[in-house]
């Protein structure tokens, strides 16, 4: 298939998990209608979201926490996905074609490769390419590849990068495929690489704190593997649902985590093995665990969203596990609740995450029953403190001192580790919560991550919910408020709302960069966020972006379509002159 081919499209993983929840009546927060038209007949897959409730309940979350929440979720969180797309700034750029191979071309690199792939290892079935092509959670991003093959070896990897840079033909690398923004996509068609067999833990060093993994091993996989071995260690970062430990190099991820462990910019990868277009291996330094020893080539890949090449081994560093509890404090308003956390952090309080739900979030969560308890329905902040028994009261009782100066009520202290991973389980349902909180038949998520300088962030809230309330568009507010960085769970009664949110998302990310921020705290640029780059990072840095993409990978193959500015990639590739000419 050479052609593109734009079609509903079921995550494997969401179908095998997705069941029914059960209602729980209407919500209280009031929406309007604001809906513009479509070009899309949104075809209802009712993905009901479960699996990524296994998620809510907490189950690997910190590896060595096994409680559940006190009731089971009752949200319904279906979602939409459509025969078409919805937004044309998604349509793969016609500009950009005569960079690749023909169909014939297409069609003898799918051909060599199952000349060197056997079954169980390259598939070309309809239903395969679909799954591989988007998500419930790419707002209708839904682009299949002409092929996916799963490689078990680096070595397998060069064997797909030698046929992909002979017959000039894109190649998409897919780990877990929780990416939000359309990274996995494969608008040129091509060869989609999925990760997930390589998923080996190839060394443990527990004395020095690391392990050499492959790229497809999922992070909640490896606590969790971690925990069963006994070794009281773990990978701090924690983006979604078992994402990929490439998927998260890929997109720089972070989480709620990042308070106190920063972010996959940190240092949590040592060195990785990559494969670059043309077939070379390579390691990017020693297993050390500091080195100076020239710029950080690591880093090159972080963020990187797969077009420089791919990375097929890794070196994790790991945090060791400490006993944690969870607080939440109740505040008048959302300055009130930035303002506390400001002077907390200031303070130097040994706490881990330090997350911001609005009433609205809080509300949804109340009444979605995930919640073990119920809290006043009010802007509030979710700590949680590390540390031994001692650490955690006299942690807990600074924040309740500095919080109560900023009209914060009294912390609920969860009384163990059991209810500290409910409360957090049911943090990590928020989202979910929302979505049956909506009131929507086929709730569907428009996913968003600004992040200012932490001090901005009251403003941009309080103008992101003002535009909200504008358009009649339910949102609750989830913050990684520790960072500056929040999501506003924009739900959408179904795709054809895609054009009308993403106008509005627009106007809070010019705010957000206009306060020093970013259009992205954590999920990656992909389709959706390429035209904000230029305004954020400027000419310069662009163009520097741009001479790497061009030495590491001339052929412009790996995952195109996607970080860099359309524009910047028109330019006629000069080398290697044609296709077929080298390899
Ligand atoms: C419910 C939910 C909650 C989420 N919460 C968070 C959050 O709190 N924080 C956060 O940061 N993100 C979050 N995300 C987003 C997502 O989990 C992250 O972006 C994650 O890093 C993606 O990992 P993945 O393995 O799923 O990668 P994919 O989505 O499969 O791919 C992501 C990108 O990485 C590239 N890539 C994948 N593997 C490789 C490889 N081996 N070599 C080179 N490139 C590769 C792909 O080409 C693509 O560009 C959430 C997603 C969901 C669905
Ligand atoms: C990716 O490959 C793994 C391992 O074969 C499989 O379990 C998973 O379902 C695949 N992903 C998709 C989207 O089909
Ligand atoms: C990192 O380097 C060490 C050598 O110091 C090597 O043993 C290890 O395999 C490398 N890891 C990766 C992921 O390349
Ligand atoms: C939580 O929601 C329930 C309905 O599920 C409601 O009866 C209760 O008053 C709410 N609690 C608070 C504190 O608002």
């Amino acid at each position: 298939m050479f052609h593109l081919r734009r079609q509903a499209v079921r995550s494997l993983r969401q179908r095998q998990l997705a069941q029914r929840y059960a209602s729980t009546g209407p919500r209280s927060a009031g929406s309007g209608s604001g809906s513009s038209a479509g070009r899309v007949v949104p075809a209802v897959l009712g993905v009901a979201a479960v699996g990524l409730a296994a998620y809510a309940l907490g189950r690997r979350e910190q590896a060595n926490i096994d409680a559940k929440p006190a009731a089971a979720p009752t949200t319904v969180a279906a979602a939409t996905v459509a025969s078409g797309s919805v937004n044309p700034a998604f349509d793969p750029n016609p500009k950009l074609r005569h960079r690749f191979g023909s169909p014939e071309d297409y069609a003898a690199a799918v051909d060599d490769l199952k000349g060197l792939f056997d079954d169980d290892h390259i598939t070309t079935d309809e239903e395969d390419l679909a799954h591989h092509g988007g998500s419930a959670w790419t707002y209708g991003i839904a682009l299949p590849p002409s092929a996916v093959v799963y490689p078990e070896t680096t070595e397998d990897v060069v064997k797909i990068m030698k046929v992909a840079t002979k017959y000039r033909v894109p190649v998409v690398p897919y780990g877990s495929g929780t990416g939000l923004e359309g990274q996995f996509s494969a608008p040129y068609g091509g060869i989609c690489v999925n990760m997930t067999k390589m998923n080996r833990i190839l060394a443990l060093h527990p004395q020095d704190g690391d392990a050499v993994v492959q790229a497809g091993l999922g992070y909640e996989t490896l606590n969790a593997e971690l925990a069963e071995k006994g070794i009281p260690l773990f990978l701090p970062l924690d983006p979604g649902p078992d994402a990929t430990i490439g998927g998260m190099i890929g997109t720089g991820c972070s989480g709620t985590n990042s308070v106190r462990y920063g972010t996959a910019r940190g240092e949590w990868f040592l060195n990785v093995t990559a494969v670059l277009p043309d077939g070379t291996v390579l390691k990017t330094r020693q297993r050390s665990r500091k080195s100076s020893a020239g710029p950080d080539m690591t880093k090159l890949f972080v963020g990187a969203e797969g077009t420089l090449g791919i990375i097929t081994e890794v070196t994790v560093r790991l945090a060791p596990l400490l006993p944690t509890r969870v607080g939440v404090v109740s505040f008048p308003s959302v300055r009130a609740a930035v303002d506390a956390v400001v002077d907390i952090l200031n303070d130097g309080v040994q706490v881990q995450c330090v997350e911001l739900l609005d009433a609205l979030s809080v509300a949804a969560l109340n009444h979605s029953g995930i919640m073990p308890n119920n809290l006043p329905e009010k802007d509030s902040i979710f700590f949680k403190f590390q540390g031994n028994p001692t650490v955690l009261e006299n942690s807990a009782q600074t924040v309740q001192d500095l919080a109560g100066r900023h009209g914060g009520g009294n912390i609920h202290f969860a009384a163990d580790e059991k209810e500290s991973a409910a409360i957090w389980a049911a943090r990590k349902g928020a989202l979910f919560a929302a979505l049956g909180h909506s009131g929507y038949e086929t709730p569907m998520l428009y996913g968003n991550d600004v992040c200012v300088p932490i001090s901005a962030l009251p403003e941009l809230v309080a103008d992101s919910q003002a535009k909200f309330k504008e358009f009649g568009i339910y949102a609750p507010i989830l913050g990684h408020v520790g960072d500056g960085n929040f999501h506003a769970t924009i739900i959408m009664r179904g795709l054809d709302e895609v054009p009308m949110m993403s106008k509005v998302m627009s106007g809070i990310i010019k705010k957000a960069q206009e306060l020093d921020g970013t259009c992205t705290g954590e999920h990656g640029v992909g389709m959706t966020k390429k035209k904000y780059l230029r305004d954020e990072l400027g000419d310069g840095t662009l163009d520097l972006m741009l001479r790497i993409k061009n030495s590491v990978d001339p052929l412009g193959i790996m995952n195109p379509g996607k970080l860099y500015p359309d524009e910047l990639m028109y330019e006629e590739v000069k080398w290697p002159p044609k296709a077929g000419s080298c390899c």
